[in-house]
Protein backbone atom coordinates (compact mmCIF):
# COMPACT_ATOMS: atom_id res chain seq x y z
CA UNK A 1 0.00 0.00 0.00
CA UNK A 2 1.93 3.48 -0.69
CA UNK A 3 2.01 6.56 1.56
CA UNK A 4 -0.81 8.25 2.89
CA UNK A 5 -1.49 11.69 1.29
CA UNK A 6 -2.58 14.20 4.65
CA UNK A 7 -1.95 17.11 6.64
CA UNK A 8 -1.29 15.67 9.68
CA UNK A 9 1.32 17.89 10.85
CA UNK A 10 1.91 15.50 14.01
CA UNK A 11 2.36 12.42 12.50
CA UNK A 12 4.84 14.12 9.99
CA UNK A 13 7.03 15.42 12.73
CA UNK A 14 6.14 12.08 14.96
CA UNK A 15 7.63 9.75 11.67
CA UNK A 16 10.91 12.41 10.74
CA UNK A 17 11.30 12.06 14.94
CA UNK A 18 11.77 8.62 14.50
CA UNK A 19 14.32 8.68 11.52
CA UNK A 20 11.51 8.05 8.48
CA UNK A 21 11.34 9.41 5.49
CA UNK A 22 8.51 11.82 4.66
CA UNK A 23 7.26 14.16 1.51
CA UNK A 24 6.97 17.49 2.14
CA UNK A 25 5.93 20.69 0.57
CA UNK A 26 7.73 23.42 -0.37
CA UNK A 27 7.13 26.56 -2.73
CA UNK A 28 9.50 25.27 -5.37
CA UNK A 29 9.11 21.52 -5.38
CA UNK A 30 8.14 18.77 -2.95
CA UNK A 31 11.00 17.52 -0.55
CA UNK A 32 11.56 13.99 0.74
CA UNK A 33 12.87 14.70 4.19
CA UNK A 34 14.07 12.85 6.64
CA UNK A 35 16.39 14.29 9.82
CA UNK A 36 19.53 15.99 8.46
CA UNK A 37 21.64 15.47 11.36
CA UNK A 38 20.70 11.45 11.54
CA UNK A 39 23.28 9.52 8.63
CA UNK A 40 20.99 6.41 8.66
CA UNK A 41 17.31 8.38 7.83
CA UNK A 42 19.60 10.54 5.45
CA UNK A 43 20.69 6.92 3.46
CA UNK A 44 16.92 6.32 3.50
CA UNK A 45 16.51 9.27 0.79
CA UNK A 46 19.63 7.88 -1.25
CA UNK A 47 17.78 4.46 -1.51
CA UNK A 48 14.49 6.01 -2.04
CA UNK A 49 14.94 8.17 -4.48
CA UNK A 50 17.90 5.62 -6.29
CA UNK A 51 20.25 8.89 -5.58
CA UNK A 52 23.92 8.42 -6.19
CA UNK A 53 25.95 9.52 -2.64
CA UNK A 54 28.39 11.58 -4.49
CA UNK A 55 25.02 14.22 -5.16
CA UNK A 56 24.70 16.31 -2.08
CA UNK A 57 21.29 17.26 -0.12
CA UNK A 58 20.07 21.01 0.91
CA UNK A 59 19.20 20.98 4.71
CA UNK A 60 15.69 23.02 4.98
CA UNK A 61 15.94 25.00 8.19
CA UNK A 62 13.04 27.11 10.40
CA UNK A 63 15.56 30.30 10.95
CA UNK A 64 18.54 32.18 10.46
CA UNK A 65 19.67 30.93 14.00
CA UNK A 66 19.42 27.68 13.03
CA UNK A 67 21.38 28.18 9.35
CA UNK A 68 23.85 29.68 11.37
CA UNK A 69 24.58 26.41 13.86
CA UNK A 70 25.17 24.26 10.44
CA UNK A 71 27.49 26.51 9.09
CA UNK A 72 31.25 27.29 10.01
CA UNK A 73 30.99 30.97 8.44
CA UNK A 74 28.37 33.53 7.94
CA UNK A 75 29.51 35.99 5.87
CA UNK A 76 27.87 39.42 5.44
CA UNK A 77 26.15 38.52 2.14
CA UNK A 78 24.76 35.38 3.59
CA UNK A 79 23.09 37.35 6.19
CA UNK A 80 22.10 40.33 3.93
CA UNK A 81 21.03 36.95 1.09
CA UNK A 82 18.89 35.20 4.09
CA UNK A 83 17.10 38.54 5.00
CA UNK A 84 16.15 39.66 1.94
CA UNK A 85 15.09 36.16 0.80
CA UNK A 86 14.05 33.78 3.48
CA UNK A 87 11.95 32.05 3.73
CA UNK A 88 12.25 32.13 -0.07
CA UNK A 89 13.29 30.04 -3.42
CA UNK A 90 17.54 30.46 -2.40
CA UNK A 91 19.74 27.97 -0.97
CA UNK A 92 23.38 29.10 0.61
CA UNK A 93 25.94 27.08 0.49
CA UNK A 94 28.64 27.87 2.92
CA UNK A 95 31.21 26.23 4.74
CA UNK A 96 29.95 23.47 6.80
CA UNK A 97 29.49 22.86 10.71
CA UNK A 98 31.42 19.76 11.92
CA UNK A 99 27.96 18.16 13.28
CA UNK A 100 26.93 18.39 9.67
CA UNK A 101 26.88 14.32 8.35
CA UNK A 102 29.54 13.90 5.70
CA UNK A 103 26.66 11.73 3.97
CA UNK A 104 24.23 14.55 3.43
CA UNK A 105 27.13 17.14 2.47
CA UNK A 106 28.50 14.18 0.01
CA UNK A 107 32.09 15.05 1.77
CA UNK A 108 32.27 18.12 0.48
CA UNK A 109 33.54 20.59 3.06
CA UNK A 110 30.01 22.99 2.54
CA UNK A 111 26.82 22.53 3.24
CA UNK A 112 23.45 23.81 1.45
CA UNK A 113 20.80 25.25 3.30
CA UNK A 114 17.52 26.99 2.56
CA UNK A 115 14.52 27.99 4.45
CA UNK A 116 11.57 26.65 2.45
CA UNK A 117 8.32 29.50 1.85
CA UNK A 118 5.31 26.96 2.19
CA UNK A 119 2.99 27.63 5.20
CA UNK A 120 2.31 23.83 5.63
CA UNK A 121 6.24 23.02 5.40
CA UNK A 122 7.89 25.77 7.12
CA UNK A 123 5.51 25.18 10.20
CA UNK A 124 6.67 21.11 10.37
CA UNK A 125 10.47 22.54 10.23
CA UNK A 126 9.61 24.98 13.22
CA UNK A 127 7.94 22.63 15.46
CA UNK A 128 10.99 19.62 14.90
CA UNK A 129 14.48 20.35 16.57
CA UNK A 130 16.58 18.87 14.00
CA UNK A 131 16.60 20.59 10.12
CA UNK A 132 15.09 18.29 7.12
CA UNK A 133 17.27 16.84 4.54
CA UNK A 134 15.75 17.09 1.58
CA UNK A 135 15.70 16.17 -2.38
CA UNK A 136 13.05 16.98 -4.69
CA UNK A 137 10.93 13.99 -4.28
CA UNK A 138 11.25 12.27 -7.62
CA UNK A 139 13.40 9.45 -8.72
CA UNK A 140 16.58 10.53 -9.79
CA UNK A 141 16.84 11.64 -12.96
CA UNK A 142 13.09 12.15 -13.58
CA UNK A 143 10.98 14.93 -13.45
CA UNK A 144 10.64 16.81 -9.89
CA UNK A 145 7.38 16.81 -8.20
CA UNK A 146 4.91 20.15 -7.87
CA UNK A 147 1.97 18.23 -5.70
CA UNK A 148 1.54 15.95 -3.56
CA UNK A 149 -0.13 13.20 -6.21
CA UNK A 150 3.35 13.53 -8.42
CA UNK A 151 4.86 12.00 -5.27
CA UNK A 152 2.56 9.34 -4.47
CA UNK A 153 2.28 8.18 -8.18
CA UNK A 154 6.40 7.67 -8.01
CA UNK A 155 7.60 7.20 -4.23
CA UNK A 156 4.58 6.53 -2.95
CA UNK A 157 5.54 2.88 -1.82
CA UNK A 158 8.81 3.84 -0.52
CA UNK A 159 7.99 6.52 1.84
CA UNK A 160 6.05 6.84 5.28
CA UNK A 161 3.93 9.99 4.52
CA UNK A 162 3.53 12.37 1.99
CA UNK A 163 2.28 15.49 3.67
CA UNK A 164 -0.06 17.95 1.51
CA UNK A 165 0.73 21.54 1.14
CA UNK A 166 -1.14 22.46 -2.14
CA UNK A 167 0.12 22.92 -5.70
CA UNK A 168 3.72 24.46 -5.43
CA UNK A 169 3.50 27.97 -5.84
CA UNK A 170 6.94 28.41 -7.67
CA UNK A 171 7.10 24.99 -9.13
CA UNK A 172 10.75 25.25 -10.44
CA UNK A 173 13.91 24.21 -8.06
CA UNK A 174 15.42 27.34 -5.53
CA UNK A 175 18.22 28.96 -7.12
CA UNK A 176 21.80 28.02 -5.28
CA UNK A 177 24.61 30.46 -4.81
CA UNK A 178 27.98 29.85 -3.30
CA UNK A 179 28.97 32.29 -0.42
CA UNK A 180 32.69 32.51 0.61
CA UNK A 181 34.08 34.79 3.38
CA UNK A 182 35.22 37.42 1.28
CA UNK A 183 31.28 37.45 0.48
CA UNK A 184 31.62 36.60 -3.55
CA UNK A 185 28.91 35.09 -4.28
CA UNK A 186 28.87 32.29 -7.37
CA UNK A 187 25.47 30.95 -8.74
CA UNK A 188 25.63 27.59 -8.80
CA UNK A 189 21.95 26.72 -10.58
CA UNK A 190 19.38 28.59 -11.79
CA UNK A 191 16.35 28.17 -9.96
CA UNK A 192 13.02 30.00 -8.76
CA UNK A 193 15.13 33.51 -7.54
CA UNK A 194 16.16 35.24 -10.78
CA UNK A 195 19.57 36.85 -10.28
CA UNK A 196 18.57 40.56 -10.75
CA UNK A 197 17.33 40.11 -7.29
CA UNK A 198 20.33 38.86 -5.78
CA UNK A 199 22.35 41.31 -7.39
CA UNK A 200 20.34 44.25 -6.56
CA UNK A 201 20.17 43.46 -3.14
CA UNK A 202 24.37 42.67 -2.89
CA UNK A 203 24.63 45.95 -4.56
CA UNK A 204 27.27 44.27 -6.94
CA UNK A 205 27.07 41.48 -9.47
CA UNK A 206 27.00 37.63 -8.91
CA UNK A 207 29.72 35.24 -10.37
CA UNK A 208 28.26 32.55 -13.02
CA UNK A 209 29.55 28.83 -12.11
CA UNK A 210 26.75 27.20 -14.46
CA UNK A 211 27.48 23.71 -15.97
CA UNK A 212 25.63 21.49 -18.56
CA UNK A 213 28.60 18.41 -17.32
CA UNK A 214 28.75 16.59 -14.30
CA UNK A 215 30.21 16.62 -11.31
CA UNK A 216 30.94 20.51 -11.52
CA UNK A 217 31.04 22.81 -8.31
CA UNK A 218 26.92 21.38 -7.76
CA UNK A 219 27.33 18.00 -8.46
CA UNK A 220 24.02 17.38 -9.00
CA UNK A 221 23.88 19.21 -11.78
CA UNK A 222 23.83 16.75 -14.49
CA UNK A 223 23.66 17.46 -17.87
CA UNK A 224 20.71 15.07 -18.18
CA UNK A 225 18.27 15.40 -15.73
CA UNK A 226 14.67 16.65 -15.01
CA UNK A 227 13.96 14.26 -18.04
CA UNK A 228 10.21 13.06 -18.66
CA UNK A 229 9.90 9.34 -20.39
CA UNK A 230 9.39 11.00 -23.79
CA UNK A 231 12.04 12.12 -26.25
CA UNK A 232 12.71 15.95 -26.43
CA UNK A 233 13.24 17.49 -29.63
CA UNK A 234 13.62 21.17 -29.93
CA UNK A 235 11.76 23.01 -32.48
CA UNK A 236 14.72 25.56 -34.13
CA UNK A 237 12.89 27.30 -36.79
CA UNK A 238 16.03 26.69 -39.22
CA UNK A 239 14.97 22.89 -38.69
CA UNK A 240 10.99 23.15 -39.87
CA UNK A 241 11.58 20.70 -42.67
CA UNK A 242 13.71 18.25 -40.12
CA UNK A 243 10.87 18.91 -37.78
CA UNK A 244 7.74 17.95 -40.81
CA UNK A 245 9.88 14.63 -41.56
CA UNK A 246 9.96 13.87 -37.97
CA UNK A 247 6.29 14.78 -37.10
CA UNK A 248 5.42 12.31 -40.16
CA UNK A 249 6.72 9.26 -38.99
CA UNK A 250 6.08 9.61 -35.49
CA UNK A 251 2.40 8.19 -35.23
CA UNK A 252 -0.05 11.08 -33.99
CA UNK A 253 -0.98 9.97 -30.51
CA UNK A 254 2.52 9.65 -29.81
CA UNK A 255 3.53 13.07 -29.76
CA UNK A 256 2.86 16.80 -28.65
CA UNK A 257 4.06 19.77 -28.32
CA UNK A 258 5.48 22.00 -25.67
CA UNK A 259 4.94 25.85 -25.75
CA UNK A 260 5.71 28.78 -23.78
CA UNK A 261 2.89 30.37 -23.95
CA UNK A 262 -0.24 30.67 -26.88
CA UNK A 263 1.68 33.89 -28.72
CA UNK A 264 5.09 31.81 -28.81
CA UNK A 265 2.68 28.90 -30.84
CA UNK A 266 1.05 31.83 -33.04
CA UNK A 267 4.71 33.14 -33.91
CA UNK A 268 5.61 29.47 -34.59
CA UNK A 269 2.00 28.84 -37.20
CA UNK A 270 2.88 32.30 -38.50
CA UNK A 271 6.56 31.37 -40.02
CA UNK A 272 5.59 28.86 -41.41
CA UNK A 273 2.72 30.31 -43.47
CA UNK A 274 5.33 33.23 -44.20
CA UNK A 275 7.43 30.73 -45.42
CA UNK A 276 4.69 28.14 -47.33
CA UNK A 277 5.47 25.75 -45.63
CA UNK A 278 2.72 22.91 -44.94
CA UNK A 279 0.12 24.12 -42.81
CA UNK A 280 -0.24 23.62 -38.91
CA UNK A 281 -3.00 21.40 -39.57
CA UNK A 282 -0.26 19.23 -40.86
CA UNK A 283 0.63 18.96 -37.47
CA UNK A 284 -2.70 17.77 -35.39
CA UNK A 285 -1.47 16.93 -31.70
CA UNK A 286 -1.65 17.74 -28.54
CA UNK A 287 -0.55 21.47 -27.25
CA UNK A 288 0.50 22.28 -24.41
CA UNK A 289 1.32 25.98 -23.08
CA UNK A 290 3.15 26.66 -20.22
CA UNK A 291 1.79 30.09 -19.81
CA UNK A 292 -1.35 32.00 -21.28
CA UNK A 293 -0.15 35.49 -20.84
CA UNK A 294 3.27 34.75 -21.28
CA UNK A 295 4.82 34.96 -17.79
CA UNK A 296 7.48 33.28 -16.58
CA UNK A 297 6.26 33.10 -13.11
CA UNK A 298 3.03 30.88 -14.32
CA UNK A 299 5.26 29.38 -17.24
CA UNK A 300 7.88 27.61 -14.35
CA UNK A 301 4.65 26.79 -12.03
CA UNK A 302 3.11 24.63 -14.72
CA UNK A 303 6.41 23.31 -16.25
CA UNK A 304 7.19 20.37 -14.25
CA UNK A 305 3.51 19.10 -14.45
CA UNK A 306 3.17 19.48 -18.14
CA UNK A 307 6.20 17.15 -18.47
CA UNK A 308 4.01 14.75 -16.29
CA UNK A 309 1.11 15.18 -18.27
CA UNK A 310 2.74 13.98 -21.81
CA UNK A 311 3.98 10.76 -20.09
CA UNK A 312 0.25 10.19 -18.83
CA UNK A 313 -0.52 10.83 -22.33
CA UNK A 314 1.63 7.98 -23.08
CA UNK A 315 3.41 10.73 -25.77
CA UNK A 316 6.62 9.41 -26.81
CA UNK A 317 7.61 12.76 -28.46
CA UNK A 318 7.41 16.53 -27.20
CA UNK A 319 8.15 18.87 -29.59
CA UNK A 320 9.44 22.30 -27.72
CA UNK A 321 10.90 25.69 -27.83
CA UNK A 322 12.52 27.99 -25.41
CA UNK A 323 10.95 30.40 -22.84
CA UNK A 324 12.09 33.63 -23.41
CA UNK A 325 15.89 33.48 -21.97
CA UNK A 326 15.43 36.47 -18.87
CA UNK A 327 13.61 36.30 -15.12
CA UNK A 328 12.74 32.59 -14.79
CA UNK A 329 12.98 32.15 -18.25
CA UNK A 330 16.70 31.40 -17.78
CA UNK A 331 16.16 28.43 -14.83
CA UNK A 332 12.91 27.31 -17.71
CA UNK A 333 15.13 27.27 -20.49
CA UNK A 334 18.28 25.24 -18.16
CA UNK A 335 15.41 22.68 -17.34
CA UNK A 336 14.42 21.99 -20.79
CA UNK A 337 18.33 21.68 -21.73
CA UNK A 338 18.88 19.12 -19.15
CA UNK A 339 15.29 17.07 -19.85
CA UNK A 340 15.94 16.96 -23.61
CA UNK A 341 19.75 16.25 -23.22
CA UNK A 342 18.89 12.14 -23.58
CA UNK A 343 19.92 11.34 -26.83
CA UNK A 344 17.35 10.97 -29.30
CA UNK A 345 16.31 8.07 -31.53
O1 LIG B 1 13.97 23.97 -4.30
C1 LIG B 1 14.78 23.12 -3.96
O2 LIG B 1 16.02 23.37 -3.86
C2 LIG B 1 14.28 21.71 -3.67
C3 LIG B 1 13.34 21.78 -2.47
C4 LIG B 1 12.87 20.42 -2.01
O3 LIG B 1 13.97 22.49 -1.44
N1 LIG B 1 15.35 20.81 -3.44
C5 LIG B 1 16.14 20.35 -4.44
O4 LIG B 1 17.03 19.40 -4.02
O5 LIG B 1 16.07 20.74 -5.60
P1 LIG B 1 17.87 18.48 -5.01
O6 LIG B 1 18.60 17.56 -4.13
O7 LIG B 1 16.97 17.88 -6.02
O8 LIG B 1 18.89 19.46 -5.65
C6 LIG B 1 19.84 20.05 -4.78
C7 LIG B 1 21.06 20.46 -5.52
C8 LIG B 1 21.82 19.31 -6.10
O9 LIG B 1 22.13 19.61 -7.45
C9 LIG B 1 23.09 19.27 -5.27
O10 LIG B 1 24.19 18.84 -5.99
C10 LIG B 1 23.24 20.72 -4.85
O11 LIG B 1 21.92 21.11 -4.59
N2 LIG B 1 24.00 20.82 -3.61
C11 LIG B 1 23.68 20.36 -2.39
N3 LIG B 1 24.67 20.58 -1.52
C12 LIG B 1 25.64 21.22 -2.18
C13 LIG B 1 26.93 21.69 -1.83
N4 LIG B 1 27.42 21.56 -0.61
N5 LIG B 1 27.66 22.31 -2.80
C14 LIG B 1 27.17 22.44 -4.04
N6 LIG B 1 25.96 21.98 -4.43
C15 LIG B 1 25.21 21.36 -3.52
MG1 LIG C 1 16.22 17.25 -7.80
Amino acid sequence: MGAQIGIDLDKAAELLSQGKLVAIPTETVYGLAANGLDASAVAGIFTAKNRPTFDPLILHVGSIAQAKSLCSQWPSAAEKLANAFWPGPLTLVLPKAEHVPDLVTSDNPTVALRMPNNPMGLSLIRSLSFPLAAPSANPFGYVSPTCAQHVADQLGDRIDYILDGGNCAIGIESTIVAVTDDNQVTVLRLGGLDLASISNTLGYPVTESLSMHSNPQAPGQLDQHYSPNSAMVHIHDLQIEAIFEDVQTHPYHSRGFLWFSKQQAQQFLDHLNDGNRASWSLLPARHYYLSDDHSDRQAAMNLFGTLRQFDKDGCMRIYFSWAPDDGLGRAINDRLKRASSKVVH
